[in-house]
């Protein structure tokens, strides 16, 4: 163990969880280097964020800009960045969506919107669904579910909350259609037994599930979902903080289903790793929240929203190679799977795909032990790849946005190996 790890241990709490005991010394594009001169490939982006590669040239210009000139404002003084970013995020956001809050965790921004939502509609009914991850605050952990553990040992949890399924096609061993009907019944049921839709303010979900297992979500499923929020004036609230600035290879997975929310959520990748998140909605529903009712000091801080002004001019360029590597890996992966009965699944929109690892292809049960094994082969030829789903069992493969195809290759060659090393 090297001596930071072993000073790490004694003063940082281990609640905190971390994906490997790595340091990391520098960084640029998809490289990390500890400080003997190795190097990493970094295809975990801590965690979906550097969509843009480490340390891009203009998004760390334009922090060195802000911080030569001021640093804080503190909702005291108005300044030029939140403004510019406030103007480039409604050029680029799902249509209907053009004012803008800001704060500086994913997790802020989603308890912002809901609490817009509440307010908006006078309803405190939330409705999230089963395998989402909203946040670990005391507000998003109510709506988290990705993970029994998030919420172990700290009910109660906000009221007002139900928790209906998403749609997990693979898990529940059916196919996109069938899980489509079966979610919506039991939302129908919930409407019926537990709570009227008139009590429901706000319908919170993530297009394509995170840290629940990458499921996307089927189309009919979300455009459903829109038309019962309609009918019955609940806000419909998408969650973009993980799928959000190209790491689906669009904008916004909303870009994939033509499906607007009524607010959205954004955190993540927006400022490329300094500390930024932000909740949008129409202008109307903005301008009714009164003055004050909701704030911050921190969030919208200026050099972040330099660094998010750089984010979205240098972003929408690389899309187009995005969608090119997603669609390569997705294909590879599946090409891999014809030989390797340990993958059961591979799934995802863009450059977030999860590959699901099953001991039993006929029984789907999860490889417990395949992602540790895979991971540790591939960090020993200096790729880093990291998990989620409730089970562990899901690679998480997410390549920055500048990953060219011979690199996405080679990732994949490494992943092929472990994967032949795994099941021999
Ligand atoms: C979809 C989604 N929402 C919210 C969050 C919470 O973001 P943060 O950790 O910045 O609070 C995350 C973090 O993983 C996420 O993936």
């Amino acid at each position: 163990m090297s001596d930071l790890v072993a000073r790490h241990l004694d003063v940082i709490a281990p609640v905190i969880a971390f994906d490997t005991d790595l340091v990391i010394e520098r960084a640029e594009g998809i490289w990390i280097h500890d400080a003997e001169g190795n190097k990493w490939a970094d295809f975990a982006c801590g965690t979906a964020v550097t969509n843009l590669g480490h340390n891009h040239p203009a998004v760390v210009a334009a922090a060195h800009e802000q911080i030569d000139r001021f640093v804080h404002s503190g909702c005291v003084f108005r300044y030029d960045s939140v403004v510019e970013v406030g103007e480039k995020l409604s050029a680029i956001a799902p249509e209907g969506i053009d004012k803008f809050g800001f704060a500086n965790s994913g997790a802020e921004a989603v308890e912002a919107a809901v609490k817009l939502a509440r307010k908006t509609t006078g309803r405190q009914g939330v409705i999230a669904f089963r395998g989402a991850f909203h946040g670990r605050t005391m507000g998003s952990v109510s709506w988290t579910t990705s993970n029994a553990k998030y919420r172990d040992g700290y009910h109660p949890i906000l009221g007002s909350t139900f928790t209906v399924p998403f749609p997990h096609p693979y898990r529940w061993g059916m196919d996109a259609e069938e899980a489509t009907d079966y979610a919506l019944f039991e939302l129908e049921m919930l409407f019926r037994h537990e709570v009227t839709p008139k009590n429901i303010g706000a319908m919170l979900i993530e297009p394509q599930q995170g840290e629940g297992g990458y499921y996307p979500a089927p189309p009919r499923f979300l455009e459903s979902l829109r038309s019962i929020c309609d009918e019955h004036g609940i806000m419909l609230v998408f969650d973009e903080v993980q799928t959000g600035f190209g790491r689906t290879a669009e904008w916004f997975a909303a870009d994939h289903y033509g499906v607007n929310p009524d607010i959205i959520a954004l955190g993540k990748g927006i400022a490329n790793g300094f500390p930024l998140s932000a909740y949008g909605a129409a202008a109307e529903v903005m301008d009714d929240w009164p003055v004050g009712s909701h704030g911050t000091t921190f969030g919208g801080n200026p050099v972040s929203c330099a660094a998010a002004v750089a984010v979205i001019d240098t972003m929408g360029p690389l899309l187009p190679n995005a969608r090119d590597v997603g669609a390569r890996a997705t294909e590879r992966f599946r090409k891999l799977a014809i030989d390797h009965p340990t993958i059961g699944d591979v799934r995802g929109l863009g450059l977030m795909i999860g590959v699901e690892l099953v001991a039993d292809r006929e029984t789907r049960d999860p490889a417990k032990d395949a992602f540790a094994h895979i991971q540790k082969y591939c960090m020993e030829r200096e790729l880093v790849i990291i998990e989620c789903g409730p089970m562990g069992n899901i690679i998480r493969f997410i390549p920055p946005t500048i990953t060219t195809l011979e690199e996405v290759d080679w990732a994949i060659d490494v992943i092929g190996e472990a994967l032949e090393d795994y099941e021999q």
